[in-house]
């Protein structure tokens, strides 16, 4: 077996059609050691467990709450005790991936679902890189990845409104502020802004309004989740060591500028 040198952590990585799952199994493919982190902890051993027999690299999965301080310091612990136990490589890149949307109109908006769809996006963003953050520039290298969308960009028009467009937007903020601060770390940080991609995310959209963003996207289709991984899986390599504070469309053409 090949050495896995360094550990790939992701959050919101347990969704069947998710992009998190496809990204993992595809750092996992490119020699990565794997640590799934999402709502249900015994969801995210089993699917750290299933990647870690099929590609023969280490594998972890811990329950986290993105939003829930508490909850990602628990996490980083185990994480961390893992790696000191000899059990995984050193974490070398962090998949910020968790996220929930809203189609709810600005006026029908409630401040608990804006605080929700902030704390989740956003919030989580800055816990989860705060927590995993210090080895790394301990470790004197680092990839963070942040999700963004292609709605923080254009003002929505996928399928999330005010709330979720804002959240994205933030983590854009939050991306390029931190590269800037984290200079010659030997720690990068990028975004990424997808438009639509195929997963389970826009669950309860009709047909029409999948019909309407379609014929929104040159390329006249959604992105499939691979093709969102393998963005990631490149931001995480040494290949991307000039890309930092970067945000990296992947949107069929639905967004140029
Ligand atoms: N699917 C799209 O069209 C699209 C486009 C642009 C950006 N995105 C973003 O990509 C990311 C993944 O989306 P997806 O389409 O795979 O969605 P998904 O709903 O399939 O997966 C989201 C994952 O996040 C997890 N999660 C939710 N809240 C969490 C929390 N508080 N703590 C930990 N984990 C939590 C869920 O359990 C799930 O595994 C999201 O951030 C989303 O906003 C998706």
């Amino acid at each position: 077996m090949t050495t896995i040198q360094r550990t790939a952590v992701l959050t919101g990585a347990t969704s069947d059609r998710g992009i998190g799952i496809t990204t993992a199994r595809r750092y996992a493919r490119e020699g990565w050691g794997v640590v799934i982190l999402d709502l249900d902890g015994e969801k995210s051993a089993k699917v750290a467990a299933e990647i870690g027999n099929e590609f023969n690299v280490p594998a972890y999965g811990h329950e986290i709450d993105v939003a829930n301080e508490a909850s990602v310091t628990t996490a980083q612990a185990a994480v961390a005790a893992e790696v000191a136990a000899g059990n995984l490589p050193p974490v070398g890149a962090l998949a910020n991936i968790a996220g929930i949307t809203s189609p709810v109109p600005f006026l029908e908006t409630t401040l608990e679902l804006w605080h929700k769809i902030m704390d989740v996006n956003a919030t989580g963003t800055y816990l989860v890189t705060k927590a995993f953050l210090p080895d790394m520039i301990g470790n004197g290298w680092g990839r963070i990845v942040n999700m963004s969308s292609v709605s923080a960009q254009r003002g929505g028009g996928v399928f999330g409104k005010v709330p979720y467009s804002a959240a994205k937007a933030a983590i854009l903020g939050l991306t390029k502020a931190l590269a800037r601060e984290l200079g010659t770390t030997g720690v990068t940080v990028n975004a990424i802004t997808p438009g639509a991609v195929d997963t389970n995310i826009r669950v309860g959209s009709t047909e029409e309004q999948e019909a309407a963003i379609n014929a929104g996207i040159p390329l006249g289709r959604n992105a499939s989740t691979e093709e969102v991984a393998s963005v990631i899986t490149f931001l995480s390599s040494e290949d991307s060591a000039y890309l930092t504070g970067t945000v990296v469309d992947i949107n069929g053409g639905s967004h140029m500028h």
